[in-house]
């Protein structure tokens, strides 16, 4: 049995978070498209370089960068049984690549929802480390404030997580990403994302044992 998932959703919505979660369950790798060029621009790689003032600005990094480093995550040996895939694809044509690239396509769709105004709640008390763990100054704080759990890491806030930027990331959302849920329909399953992680979770997982 494959375990081929999708979580798709506005920004901040907590796809990540609940990824995490599927992945470690499953023993499926969590591939965020946000987190693998996150550490390219971090390792300052050519298409870190590339990729950086799109990333800042909210826009979707040109579709061939993103399909290529994605094809290649997904043809490592970790992911032959699943994936828990988050980020992408974020608009027709890469879903039409996914489509190329896998045979017998996705096997689930988790479309999580939250207003625009939990959105940004949740967007500006995000804190991550540069390992990509992510935390919530209120609602899911590390233990010693501004360290990381994990590995004892500063954590600090994403630069493409200013008001301005957010706002921009909600637009491209809705018109690039949100038509994939017609795209996807029969597949996909809505969640609400409100609530606790627990919360969520519990729903997610509700979704994929039906
Ligand atoms: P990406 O990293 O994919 O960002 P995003 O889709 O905007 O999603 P986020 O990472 O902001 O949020 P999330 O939904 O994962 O929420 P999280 O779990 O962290 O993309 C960033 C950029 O990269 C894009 O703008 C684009 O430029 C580029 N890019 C990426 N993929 C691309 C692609 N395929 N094509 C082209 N360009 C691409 O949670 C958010 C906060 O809320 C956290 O603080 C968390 O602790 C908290 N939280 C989570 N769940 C809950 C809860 N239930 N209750 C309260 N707080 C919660």
């Amino acid at each position: 049995m494959t375990r081929r998932y999708l979580i798709v959703g506005p920004p901040g919505v907590g796809k990540g978070t609940q990824a995490d979660l599927i992945a470690t369950e499953f023993g499926i790798p969590h591939v965020s498209t946000g987190a693998m060029l996150r550490e390219h621009v971090a390792r300052g790689t050519e298409l870190g370089i590339k990729a950086k003032s799109t990333m800042d600005a909210g826009n979707l990094v040109p579709d061939d960068l993103v399909v290529a480093m994605l094809a290649e995550r997904i043809a490592m040996d970790d992911a032959r049984d699943g994936f828990i895939l988050d980020g992408f694809p974020r608009n027709l044509a890469q879903a039409n690549a996914l489509d190329d690239l896998l045979a017998g396509g996705l096997d689930l769709v988790i479309a999580l929802s939250v207003s625009d105004e939990e959105v940004l709640r949740r967007i500006t008390g995000r804190r991550s480390c540069a390992n990509g763990h992510v935390y919530h100054v209120t609602d899911n704080p590390p233990k010693v404030a501004g360290i990381c759990d994990v590995d004892g890491f500063e954590l600090f806030q994403r630069s493409d997580d200013t008001d301005e930027v957010v706002t921009n990331r909600l637009a491209v959302y809705r018109a690039s990403t949100a038509p994939l849920l017609d795209y996807y329909a029969r597949i996909v399953a809505d969640v609400d994302g409100l609530g606790t992680v627990e919360q969520v979770r519990s729903r997610v997982f509700e979704v994929i044992g039906s």
